[in-house]
This record gives C-alpha cells, sequence and structure tokens, in this order.
C-alpha cells in the first residue's frame, strides 16, 4: 500500500514541486493549502493531488485538518512542514502582530502538524518529517528578525523531535531552502534580490524541484538512519 504524504503549503511554490514529486514517486499526497482557494483547486484539478484548506497556525483547525486527510486517504506516514509567510520589515519597525504571525504560521505550525501525526506514527513505528526552514533562519537576514527566528527555531525543533522519535521508526529533518524561484522571493525588491543573486556561488535562484529532490531522498523507506540533520540546499550562498 502507498505511503500517504502531507504537505503543508502544498499547492503553491515549492510545496507544489514536493507534492508532485511525491507523487510521481508513489505517494498518495495530500496538498494543504491556507487561503487561496482558487489557486489550489486549479492545481488539484492539473494534478490530481487532493488539497484541504486549513490554517496550520491555529492548533484546533490542524487536528480537524489531519483527521479529515486520514479519513480520506489513511493516516499519515510522511509530513512536510513546508507552509510559510514572510512579513519583511526591519525592527524599528515592526508591529507585534507582523512578529506574531510569522512565528505561529512558520513555527507553531510545525508543533500543530506533529502533534497531529505523532500518536499515530509512534503506534505504527514509522514515521517521515520534514521541516522547511530557510538560509535566512541560519545566517540571519536584514528585515526578517521574525522569519530568521521561526526558521532558526525549526531547526532546533526538529532536533528535539529527532531524539524523541529515533526509537520509535520516526526520522525528522530540516531542509534549509537558500533563494529560489517562487513568488515569495520574486516579491523581494528587484534592487535587493539583484544583489542577493550576485552572491549566489551557482549564480541563479533554485528551483523548487531542487528542494522536491532533497525532500524525496529524506522521506524514503530505506532513509531511516538518516535523521536530526539540517540539509543546506542553496547553492553555495551559506556554508554551514
Ligand atoms: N543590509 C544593510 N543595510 C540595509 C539592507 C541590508 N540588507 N537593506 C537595507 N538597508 C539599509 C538601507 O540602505 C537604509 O539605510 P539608510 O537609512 O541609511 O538609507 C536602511 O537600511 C533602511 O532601509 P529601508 O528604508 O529600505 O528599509 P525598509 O523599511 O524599506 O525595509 C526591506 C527594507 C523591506 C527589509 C528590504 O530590505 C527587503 O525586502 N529586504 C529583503 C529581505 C529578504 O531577503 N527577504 C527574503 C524573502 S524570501 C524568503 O524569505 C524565502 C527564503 O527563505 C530565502
Amino acid at each position: 500500500m502507498a505511503r500517504v504524504a502531507l504537505v503543508t503549503g502544498g499547492t503553491r511554490g515549492i510545496g507544489a514541486a514536493i507534492s508532485g514529486a511525491l507523487k510521481d514517486a508513489g505517494y498518495r499526497v495530500a496538498a494543504n493549502y491556507g487561503s487561496k482557494k482558487v489557486k489550489a483547486d486549479a492545481f488539484t484539478a492539473t494534478t490530481g493531488i487532493p488539497s484541504y484548506g486549513w490554517d496550520v497556525g491555529d492548533f484546533a483547525a490542524t487536528q480537524a485538518g489531519v483527521g479529515k486527510v486520514t479519513a480520506d486517504l489513511g493516516p499519515v506516514d510522511v509530513l512536510v512542514n513546508n507552509a510559510g509567510i514572510t512579513r519583511d520589515v526591519p525592527l524599528h519597525k515592526m508591529t507585534d502582530e507582523q512578529w506574531s504571525e510569522v512565528v505561529r504560521v512558520d513555527l507553531s505550525s510545525c508543533f500543530n502538524t506533529c502533534r497531529a501525526v505523532i500518536d499515530g506514527m509512534r503506534e505504527r513505528s514509522f514515521g517521515r518529517i520534514v521541516n522547511i526552514s530557510s538560509i535566512n533562519g541560519q545566517a540571519g537576514q536584514f528585515g526578517q528578525a521574525n522569519y530568521s527566528a521561526a526558521k532558526a527555531g525549526i531547526i532546533g525543533f526538529s532536533k528535539a523531535l529527532a531524539l524523541e522519535g529515533a526509537r520509535k521508526g520516526i526520522t525528522v529533518n530540516t531542509i534549509c531552502p537558500g533563494y529560489i524561484d517562487t513568488e515569495m522571493v520574486q516579491a523581494v525588491p528587484p534592487d535587493v534580490l539583484k544583489a542577493i543573486v550576485a552572491k549566489i556561488p551557482v549564480g541563479r535562484l533554485g528551483k523548487a524541484e531542487e528542494i522536491a529532490r532533497a525532500v524525496l531522498f529524506l522521506v524514503a523507506d530505506d532513509a531511516g538512519f538518516v535523521t536530526g540533520s539540517t540539509l543546506t540546499v542553496n547553492g553555495g550562498q551559506y556554508l554551514t
């Protein structure tokens, strides 16, 4: 029986590439989305991957959403926490809401989804969790105190959960993408983005498929010895 994979923020950008790659590799995929239903419906129509709308930053909504995925497709064996938002602004101008919203959606979401699947993974003695962090959680970024904090938090969260899951066949790993050619990155002011790309040794933005490739490696059944790791996929922009 094919394993069930849930990808948060799985209908657009990096998440859409991950959902598609998992489907192509034989997984039964559920793609979560936040609010852009029209785009999610188009994604489902094109790919045949069902999409499920809920706010991953909301604990109760996430328990209900994962419950629906489980009822439709079966228990979740593979969880990819990809959903994330930015509210870029220097700290001296940052509002309480800009801080809280990014931490809620980018970091607390990982707790919310993992909490919803962890009991089942422990019972079945198998699980693959991949959390998508960012180069900016490793290196910091001007205008991203909120995002860098949340993305750095994901790395620590993943390491702690990796230790807890190790004896139960559950691996937990983090991927830190660099600047990938998505809507989120294209929203960076053009002059700022140009300066960033100039500092990428590979000489270009990454492709969403290049992150999906890393996810496939980490979630494979025979990747059971890879846990607690932080995989950097950034074109050489920041070396850890
Ligand atoms: N380093 C140092 N100084 C900088 C700077 C930088 N990177 N960027 C701006 N400054 C300076 C400006 O030159 C300016 O200096 P002066 O006051 O002396 O003129 C000062 O800081 C204030 O600049 P702004 O008034 O332009 O600041 P702002 O309020 O307009 O905010 C910003 C600027 C919105 C944060 C803008 O710099 C920005 O968008 N930066 C990009 C942030 C970024 O890379 N986000 C990544 C989004 S994609 C993503 O997050 C995905 C992923 O995981 C990689």
